[in-house]
């Protein structure tokens, strides 16, 4: 039985050590190798973490980092969870549960980020603590023999070339096509320096028995206009065939010519049988482009889950795609300062948002109200579950149309 109370205080430099073992356990993962370590350590904001300890013991570890996150018609300021983790002798006991309310309450009284987001270890943890489902990913695994792609113009035009993933260079230009990209679908991350070194990273231990990572460049006229990112494995069947597969992890591209260049060598590499294309969209013009859709194998998954720390500020912080004027009567069980009723209104250019006593034309949980944030999900879905009520009629069409955007939203990497 424990009779210490357990502490609740940021992590001080001289226990990060505890931060990999307590990551290790819950994870139940190999130790974190030296050079993990070091790309970690080049992510860990300490002055932002959380730790539950017992004594001398760390119990709970709660990371954030500093990010940007595109939102319909610009960016906004992300606290991004990193880390969660509770050691199985301290389970159950609400110290995951404390953290996050320490941490909402945080950024509520710094007025700092109005955003926060996470992806799950499982579906179920977040949804309780107001974390609602704001984008979807889709992996493609697209057999070799079926990999026709639909024609684009220019594709021939581009020049393909492997480049030394770790080299300065290298990275530094796939960087600056990563950055381009951002903004042009909703839940983008901006990549930090530390980011942006975990991407080019390829220690032994993220290899999972497959090749090193490799980069390919796409460049038309002497400058580089895209980049994947990929690993292969080499296996042959008990007949002797070739039954390797091709691991893409990243694909951006300035335009549509040089993305099809890129994709047509990605689903054609020798000896291999397959290629997997990871965190895509469901509208990615990877889907487009295959002549044989069915002959993939397409599967969907849960993605990005986002909190909404401060209401007011979160609706502000973005535009909408058709003008709206609601008024919102939202519950907050956690974040008591969000309950209540606003007047949200906005247009593609602005957006205000203002307590008001007027009566409410939709009533919703802050959960859904941040699942329909980037205009993935939306209000109608929602309202078909009855986890949205229209309360004034033609409420819930006008906002859904409003909240929607024309592009799934996407985060392409792991937070
Ligand atoms: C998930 C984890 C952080 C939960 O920590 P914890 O301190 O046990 O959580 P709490 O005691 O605060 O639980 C709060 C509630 O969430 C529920 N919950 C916790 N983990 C859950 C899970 N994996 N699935 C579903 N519900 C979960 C609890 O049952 C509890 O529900 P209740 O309030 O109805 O009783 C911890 O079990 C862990 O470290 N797991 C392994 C690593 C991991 O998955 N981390 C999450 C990374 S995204």
């Amino acid at each position: 039985m424990h009779s210490e109370p357990l502490e609740l205080r940021v992590i001080a430099e001289s226990e990060i050590d505890q931060i990999f073992q307590l990551d290790e356990i819950t994870f139940s993962s190999e130790p974190v190798p030296p050079e993990v370590q070091a790309i970690e350590r080049g992510l860990l904001e300490l002055d932002r973490s959380v730790g539950v300890f017992d004594g001398g013991t760390l119990a709970g570890v709660g990371l954030v980092q500093t990010l940007q996150m595109a939102v319909p018609g610009g960016l906004a300021p992300l606290a991004a969870v990193a880390l969660i983790g509770v050691l199985p002798t301290h389970r159950r006991r609400g110290v995951m549960s404390s953290m996050i309310r320490h941490q909402l309450h945080s950024w509520h009284e710094s007025g700092r980020e109005a955003i926060a987001g996470l992806t799950a270890s499982e579906s179920p943890i977040y949804g309780r603590f107001g974390y609602g489902l704001a984008s979807m990913e889709t992996v493609f695994t697209v057999p070799r023999h079926r990999a026709g792609l639909r024609p684009v113009p220019g594709a021939r035009d581009v020049a393909l070339r492997l480049a030394p993933t770790s080299d300065p260079d290298c990275r530094r230009t796939c960087e600056e096509i990563y950055a381009r990209r951002v903004g042009k679908r909703a839940g983008m991350l901006m990549r930090t320096e530390g980011w942006a070194n975990a991407y080019s990273a390829d220690p032994e231990s993220w290899r999972g028995g497959k090749s090193a990572l490799r980069t390919l460049l796409a460049e038309r006229d002497g400058r580089a206009v895209g980049y994947a990112r990929y690993r292969t494995s080499s296996t042959f069947d008990d007949s002797g065939v070739a039954a390797g597969g091709v691991f893409v992890g990243e694909l951006h591209a300035d335009d549509i010519a040089a993305y099809a260049a890129l994709t047509g060598y990605l689903v054609d590499i020798d000896l291999t049988a397959s290629t997997t294309f990871y965190r895509q969209t469901l509208d990615s013009p990877l889907a487009h482009l295959l002549t044989d859709l069915r002959a993939a194998n397409v599967h969907v998954r849960d993605s990005l889950y986002l909190r909404l720390v401060d209401v007011d500020r979160a609706l502000t912080a973005r535009t909408y795609s058709t003008p709206i004027d609601v008024v919102i009567e939202l519950t907050d069980e956690l974040c008591p300062w969000n309950a209540g009723r606003w007047r949200l209104r906005g247009d593609e250019k602005t957006a205000s948002c203002e307590r008001t006593e007027s009566a409410a034309d939709l009533a919703l949980d802050v959960r859904e109200l941040a699942s329909v944030y980037l205009g993935g999900t939306t209000l109608a879905g929602l309202a078909q579950t009855a986890l949205v009520t229209e309360l004034h009629p033609g409420a819930v069409a006008q906002a859904s149309r409003a909240f929607s955007t024309d592009l799934e939203p996407w985060l392409p990497f792991g937070i």
